[in-house]
């Protein structure tokens, strides 16, 4: 029998967890039952969860932790963070906690502009459509009038509009360029809103207008976070021999691609936990950050290392197109909740915050990598992870933790040591 259904939105959430497992799972009940666990007994909650999406049929919990210590032009913050995996709070919080006693985060947001297009195919002269675009200009902004007038009054709207002959990479496509500044928002639907009135102005017979749409691709809305101090402040047995392999680190994931895209996810683990904690759309920051490490032609890190003079310096500069007001912002009770922590941050605010996440998560891995490897630190954490695996109990949890403290945690020690002690 087919499976393919039609109307499936128009069901009632029962009746397409019905269908679901009637299809697809053998333990109907089972199924039912572990949906059911994961839904808030709030219903009004719940019913605001269901109906951020379509088809919503329960819950998908992640961790929510928290990274104190953070000292960020010089005023302290405590980061939300929301992400699965098991070392990335720690590290943050350890980073946070070393960098707090050496001066703190400086950071410095870069720029703010966003930036949209209407793609369009014309086939006709290229200094009437030039001419064409001049005489409209006022017009195409004026069609933007409505929809730019809350922002205008916040000390936003469009920047600019240009015309930009695309003819040579491909046939007859021309862009309109639009600028924006968005303040506190992130903007998408405005900018989106904005283009859309744009292109119905724009296009004639002869203009095709192909789509209209923002580009995740901000390289004019980015933010640097850095962290100094003399190389002799930097503790541990040999300060000078671990600043040059930070500064190693680094140039490497400068030079070697391969290496670059492990060393920028490492990066993302603190940003996108932080972006993920305030609503905002991780998707959007991936895009933007790895197309900001490209934009040279080739691949690159995300952070910079000098040791010049005696002074350990390290930063990162990161494209973060955020917003503290609209979309889920305000919405899901956990962002509203994260914001406030921040202390009710404004966009630029957020953008330091979250670009200092991701320098300490990375300041973090190089330290681990470059030191006593990834594996001590990771597995430690992870080891609650193997321990909830085996089904452990509180008892055995406890010493087997204490176990594991002068050890190096592998799946197969723990496997054993656990085995070894229900015998
Ligand atoms: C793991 O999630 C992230 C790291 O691989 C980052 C890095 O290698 O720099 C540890």
């Amino acid at each position: 029998m087919s499976k393919i259904i039609a109307g499936f939105s128009k069901l009632s959430k029962e009746e397409k967890i019905t269908w679901l497992t009637a299809n697809y799972f053998a333990d109907q009940p089972a199924i039912l039952q572990t949906l059911q666990q994961y839904w808030n007994v709030d219903e009004k909650l719940q019913q605001l969860h269901d109906d951020f999406i379509e088809n919503t049929i329960s819950n998908f919990y992640m961790p929510y932790g928290i990274a104190p210590n953070f000292v960020i032009n010089k005023k302290e913050y405590v980061i939300p963070m929301v992400v699965e995996e098991s070392s990335v709070v720690a590290a943050a919080a350890l980073v946070a906690k070393y960098w707090s006693t050496r001066g703190g985060f400086t950071t410095t947001v870069l720029s703010t502009t966003k930036i949209g297009h209407v793609h369009c195919m014309y086939a006709g002269e290229k200094t009437d459509i030039q001419t064409y675009f001049e005489a409209q200009k006022e017009t195409l902004l004026a069609a933007t009038e409505s929809i730019t007038k809350n922002m205008r009054a916040r000390g936003g709207g469009i920047l600019g509009i240009s015309l930009v002959d695309k003819t040579t990479a491909l046939e007859n496509y021309y862009q309109l360029e639009v600028l924006f500044e968005t303040k506190d928002s992130m903007g998408a639907n405005f900018i989106n809103s904005c283009l859309e009135a744009i292109a119905k102005a724009f296009e004639n017979e002869e203009i095709d207008v192909v789509m209209s749409i923002l580009s995740n691709h901000v390289p004019q809305c980015v933010v640097r976070s850095e962290v100094s101090c003399a190389i002799a402040d930097l503790g541990g047995d040999n300060p000078q021999q671990f600043a040059e392999k930070m500064y190693q680190a680094v140039q490497i994931a400068t030079i070697e691609p391969y290496r670059a895209v492990t060393h920028n996810k490492g990066i993302m683990n603190g940003i996108d936990a932080v972006v993920m904690a305030t609503g905002n759309d991780f998707r959007a920051v991936e895009a933007g950050a790895h197309a900001y490490a490209a934009k040279d032609g080739q691949y690159r890190s995300l952070t910079h290392c000098t040791i010049d003079d005696g002074v350990f310096r390290f930063w990162i500069e990161i494209p973060l197109a955020l917003g503290t007001v609209g979309g889920l912002t305000a919405l899901h009770p956990m962002a509203k909740l994260s914001l406030d922590m921040l202390q009710k941050p404004n966009a630029k605010t957020l953008m330091e915050v979250i670009a200092t996440a991701g320098l300490a998560q990375n300041f973090a891995a190089l330290r681990a990598l470059t030191t006593k490897g990834i594996q001590h630190g990771h597995m430690k954490m992870h080891l609650m992870n193997i321990l909830n695996q085996l089904e452990a109990s509180v008892a055995e949890k406890k010493t087997v933790v204490a176990y594991f403290q002068d050890k190096t945690v592998t799946h197969s020690a723990v496997v054993e040591k656990i085995n070894n002690l229900r015998a």
